[in-house]
């Protein structure tokens, strides 16, 4: 499970789990969404946003995913590119992906140019999050699949509505791992936006009630689907329902600090500790959400993502869902009022060290081609100053880590007799780095010989001839030859 999506789905546990701080669970909020009132969108040109000096700002405001295209009217290039960038808008609406086509008449808009450094056309820069002093600089193809397929990896894939069943079906075929959002509310975008922007992860969203019904459904609900062996739930997925309230309210909470209770509902001494937990809770309204946990109860994400085993329970643990950094208690701890008061009050204070996740170093970890990593062998390893270490850091769930595992064995089994080349891999859900957090799988990075923990980010293609060319040429690659294409390098000023 991926260290993004989880905070997301304990907020929305969190709700269901609260006291004291809204209604209680399961009571849906009927609050109506604020309305805004509307701005005037800025004109569009084949699905293309055309943006000045007045309506870039608002733009940003309202894409927080916008490639900009700096144009001059007689450059011939940008004429070339112009069918191409439309053709990429429309593929990216088609998907309702949330990464948004603009561009800006350069010479016209000379504060627009002089304020993006603009001295060439067509230049291109992608927006994120409405930071507007920091675009990076467009690189990607000049054309329409290449444009589309590059914002796709940024802005990740988007949530596919889907109408009936045999939507439903495909798209749970498709994947290991889904989640859904059935809706009827349709005040809901902020949290797969949230999550979109976290995760390379499929997401659906329906509001159709005959969905509802096949899922058996009453109320809004996110779903996590997990495909599993045969034998397992409905269909062979395994469902994990989280009860959602309207999400305006969710959000406007804003509580980053989330504290758990973890139990066995089934054991009166687990349920005993309720009170006390209860009790402790008040005097943090608003800065900490209680949440409480059954280990019994389909569970099993909540637990890994803390690296906990059920029989570890009662026990608590902290997170601030912002920074993900996690706290624990001492070993042995009681849970009593008075012990969750110090705690929360100790981990708000900065007196309690976050903790990380590692699994055990395995006893073979460098006995195959490809190297095991985790969290405790991992600094040893990448910043060791006499070999170049190639990491591949993976989810288990990720489908694009799946289509790529055949070309990393390849490589390794092809550097293995270099003795100053490690091909390596790393599980970045189960292990926690302090050197730097992974949020995308898979996340290729070099880290080569010599001090000063240098570390690379590998952005080519995935294949052992592309990987083989980059180790070869000593972690960069090699510049490609030019090619006469329309939209291959600007030269045109
Ligand atoms: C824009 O991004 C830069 C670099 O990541 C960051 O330092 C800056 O604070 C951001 N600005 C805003 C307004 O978010
Ligand atoms: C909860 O406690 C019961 C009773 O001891 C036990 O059978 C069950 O396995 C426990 N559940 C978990 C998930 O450990």
């Amino acid at each position: 499970m991926d260290g993004q999506l989880l905070p997301v789905l304990l907020l929305l546990l969190g709700v269901s789990g609260l006291w004291g701080q809204g209604p209680g669970p399961g009571g849906p909020l009927e609050e109506p969404p604020e309305e805004k009132p509307p701005e005037e969108e800025p004109p569009e040109e084949d699905g293309v946003l055309v943006l000045n000096r007045q309506t870039l700002g608002q733009a940003l405001r309202e894409h927080p995913a916008l490639l900009v295209e700096f144009y001059a009217p007689w450059c011939g290039h940008c004429r070339a590119l112009a069918p191409e960038y439309s053709k990429a808008a429309a593929l990216l609406a088609a998907e309702s992906a949330r990464a948004m086509l603009a561009k800006v008449d350069g010479p016209a808009e000379p504060e627009l140019a002089e304020e993006f450094a603009v001295t060439e056309y067509p230049t291109l820069k992608f927006f994120r999050d409405g930071n507007r002093t920091h675009p990076e600089e467009y690189t990607g193809p000049r054309e329409a699949e290449g444009i589309a397929e590059w914002l796709r990896r940024r802005v990740g894939p988007s949530a596919r509505q889907l109408e009936d069943e045999e939507d439903a079906r495909a798209l749970l075929d498709a994947r290991d791992v889904v989640v859904v959002g059935f809706f009827q509310d349709r005040d809901v975008a902020t949290f797969l936006g949230l999550a979109q922007d976290a995760l390379d992860m499929t997401f659906g969203l329906t509001d159709r009630p005959q969905l509802f019904q096949k899922f058996g459904l009453t109320k809004d609900t996110v779903v996590l689907f997990k495909k599993v062996g045969a034998g397992g739930g409905r269909g062979g997925l395994h469902e994990l329902h989280l009860p959602l309230q309207t999400s305006s309210k969710i959000f406007a909470a804003r509580i980053l600090n989330h504290l758990l209770l973890f139990i066995n509902q089934t054991l009166d001494a687990h349920r005993e500790l309720l009170a006390g937990f209860r009790e402790a809770a008040p005097p943090f309204r608003g800065q900490v959400l209680f949440v409480v946990v059954d280990v019994g109860a389909d569970n099993d994400h909540v637990l890994q993502y803390f690296g906990l085993k059920a029989q570890e329970a009662p026990t608590l643990r902290f997170i601030n869902i912002e920074t993900t950094k996690k706290y624990a208690p001492e070993r042995g701890a009681s849970v009593t009022a008075a012990a969750v008061t110090d705690f929360c009050r100790a981990v708000l204070g900065g007196g309690v060290k976050p903790y990380r996740l590692s699994q055990e170093v395995p006893p073979d970890w460098d006995q195959r081609p490809v190297k095991t990593l985790v969290g405790k062998n991992f600094e040893q390893v990448a910043f060791d100053e006499t070999k170049n270490v190639f990491i591949k850091f993976y989810a288990p769930w990720c489908a694009h880590c799946k289509e790529m595992a055949p070309a990393w064995e390849e490589l390794a089994e092809t550097y293995r007799d270099h003795e100053d080349i490690i091909i390596a891999e790393l599980d970045a859900t189960a292990n926690e780095l302090e050197a730097f957090p992974v949020h995308s799988f898979p996340a290729l990075k070099y880290f080569p010989v010599g001090p000063g923990r240098k570390v690379i980010d590998y952005k080519g293609a995935r294949d052992l001839e592309t990987f083989s060319k980059f180790l070869d040429n000593g972690g960069e690659l090699p510049a490609e030859e030019p090619v006469e294409v329309p939209g291959a390098p600007r030269d045109e000023l």
